[in-house]
């Protein structure tokens, strides 16, 4: 279904969706704690032979919540971010991101879900590298179709938040990992995202800059952000309030 997760995640291929003008459905705001539940989840690949890479997954995130899931590589936690993330469906189960089934849905309104309601980070930033850092964060926005108006007010915003604002002019190339991944946080917050979907944040980091990247993350969940954190790192995990550890397509969690 995605042939290049990471771009769509970010938001940087251009939806059909969003090149043709049409009314855009506007919801109310949802009342329900409840972000995302995913009830006895599967996904199994049809290759030959199939594999089950997610086995009866429950988890609720609710707003403000922060879950770690550590898992070992091929233990199913691309498959599930790929689930939250709008970018799959499961074959068994289901999964409701705040209220709505992502079975009803087709491209178009799944592509319109991870516009409004998501921000990714990854790994590898994803930044364009001939753009400068504030154009990165307001390109964001251009892709999601949101307002001209203040754009790149809100991008300042946005790099201010996450200690960046003094680098706006800067090529992604000229800055340290720390701050390519701080930039990578403020374009995804500029959508002002019901939940944060993180994909091996630290992977590229080294160790100091990965203790700042948490100083951050501690800062965005005191404030109240709601986050879904994929890691290898234990001391990462640690970190956060919910932990879940997920081995051969099963999730648990840490009591
Ligand atoms: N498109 C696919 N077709 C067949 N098998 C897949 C596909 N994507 C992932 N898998 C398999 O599903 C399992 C879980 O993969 P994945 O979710 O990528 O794990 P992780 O991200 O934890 O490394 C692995 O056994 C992997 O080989
Ligand atoms: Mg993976």
């Amino acid at each position: 279904m995605a042939r290049d997760p990471e771009r769509r995640f970010a938001g940087l291929t251009r939806s059909r969706a969003a090149e043709r003008p049409r009314p855009r459905r506007e919801l109310a705001p949802y009342p329900d704690p409840t972000v995302v539940e995913l009830r006895n989840v599967s996904r199994t690949y049809g290759s030959e032979p199939p594999v089950r890479a997610l086995r009866g997954v429950d988890l609720v995130v609710n707003r403000g919540d922060a879950i770690a899931i550590v898992g070992p590589s091929g233990s199913g936690k691309s498959t599930l971010l790929n689930i939250v993330g709008c970018l799959d469906r499961p074959t068994g189960g289901r999964c409701l991101i705040e209220g709505t089934d992502v079975a009803s849905l087709d491209e178009e309104e799944l592509a319109a879900v991870r516009g409004r309601l998501l921000g990714f980070v990854f790994q590898t930033f994803n930044l364009l590298a001939h753009r400068t850092v504030i154009e990165n964060v307001m390109l964001s926005e251009v892709y999601r179709g949101g307002d001209r108006t203040g754009r790149r007010e809100r991008a300042m915003e946005a790099l201010e938040r996450v200690g960046v604002a003094d680098r706006a002019d800067f090529l992604p190339g000229k800055l340290s990992g720390g701050q390519q991944q701080r930039v990578a946080i403020a374009r995804a917050l500029t959508g002002a995202p019901s939940l944060l979907l993180c994909d091996e944040p630290t992977g590229n980091l080294d160790s100091a800059n990965t203790e700042s990247m948490l100083g951050l993350f501690d800062e965005l969940v005191a404030g109240g952000m709601t986050m879904l954190l994929i890691t290898h790192d234990e001391s990462v995990a640690a970190r956060m309030p919910r932990r879940t550890t997920i081995v051969d397509g099963r999730l648990s969690e840490h009591v």
